[in-house]
């Protein structure tokens, strides 16, 4: 793994400008997205940069990390609505090409056919991820097995408490989520991982130092062949001061 250290303003920047070095370089690349806080600098500079001509996103095919179970793509935190209103709905992509899973209807089936549909699409070129303060990387929270395809998963407490300063109260946040696998995720030919904040110190401690097993699910990206991580000060400031 590689490791890029800056200020959040700076690690988005590095990290869009991958996305548009992928997407010139491969108009119809196949792209990998997270939700949540921590890519929305990314995604404000690659709408810039689409606004400047600087990068095309006609070709592109996204597919998402993962999405709540119980909320359906036009309730305000699925993460459907979430990648509309962030990104889709300023650039120009095509948003049949853009897969986000299902946390209504058939998401079980949905769910299931995901892998293959990823790799019809020729595999995932460029995927962003983020990191829970737990070490979860979409929604596999420890225990997941290293080998798992997309599938419904439980979410952990502190992944519950986290996420409910965006829901009116904690018993508002659904308690599973559709989500990419391990397996899933360790396919993307190439992934950038960003996490900024004290939060996130102990979970990219256990990325870097942490014994390599389920119990610490990001552990695995330490065995992917082009991995970056990106953070700042704070987030890395358990392991730099080790
Ligand atoms: C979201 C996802 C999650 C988040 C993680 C961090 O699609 O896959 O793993 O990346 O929970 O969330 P934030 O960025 O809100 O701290």
């Amino acid at each position: 793994m590689k490791v890029h250290v800056g200020t959040n303003e700076e690690i988005s920047k590095l990290i869009a400008d991958e996305f548009i070095k992928q997407i010139n370089t491969k108009p119809d690349s196949v792209l990998g997205l997270a939700t949540g806080t921590s890519p929305l600098l990314v995604y404000s500079n690659l709408i810039k940069a689409n606004k400047e001509g600087k990068v095309s996103f006609k070709n592109v095919t996204t597919f998402n990390l993962d999405e709540y179970i119980g909320l359906d793509g036009t309730h305000e935190q699925s993460y459907r609505y979430f990648m509309n209103v962030k990104l889709f709905d300023h650039i120009d992509i095509d948003k049949s090409k853009t897969h986000v899973l299902k946390g209504v209807d058939d998401y079980e089936d949905y769910a299931k056919k995901y892998d293959d549909l990823i790799l019809k699409s020729g595999g995932i070129d460029l995927l962003i991820l983020g990191i829970g303060s737990d070490g979860h990387i979409g929604f596999n929270e420890p225990g997941t097995p290293f080998d798992s395809l997309t599938h419904i998963a439980d979410l952990a407490q502190s992944t519950i408490i986290d996420n409910s300063r965006l829901f009116n109260n904690v018993d508002e946040v659904p308690k599973k989520a559709a989500t990419m696998g391990l397996k899933s995720i360790m396919n993307a030919k190439k992934i950038v991982l960003i996490a900024t904040g004290k939060n996130k110190a102990n979970a990219i401690k256990d990325l870097f130092l942490g014994e390599k097993n389920e119990k610490i699910p990001c552990s695995i990206l330490r065995d992917h062949k082009d991995c970056t991580i990106y953070v700042d000060d704070d987030a890395y400031s358990l392991v730099k001061n080790k």
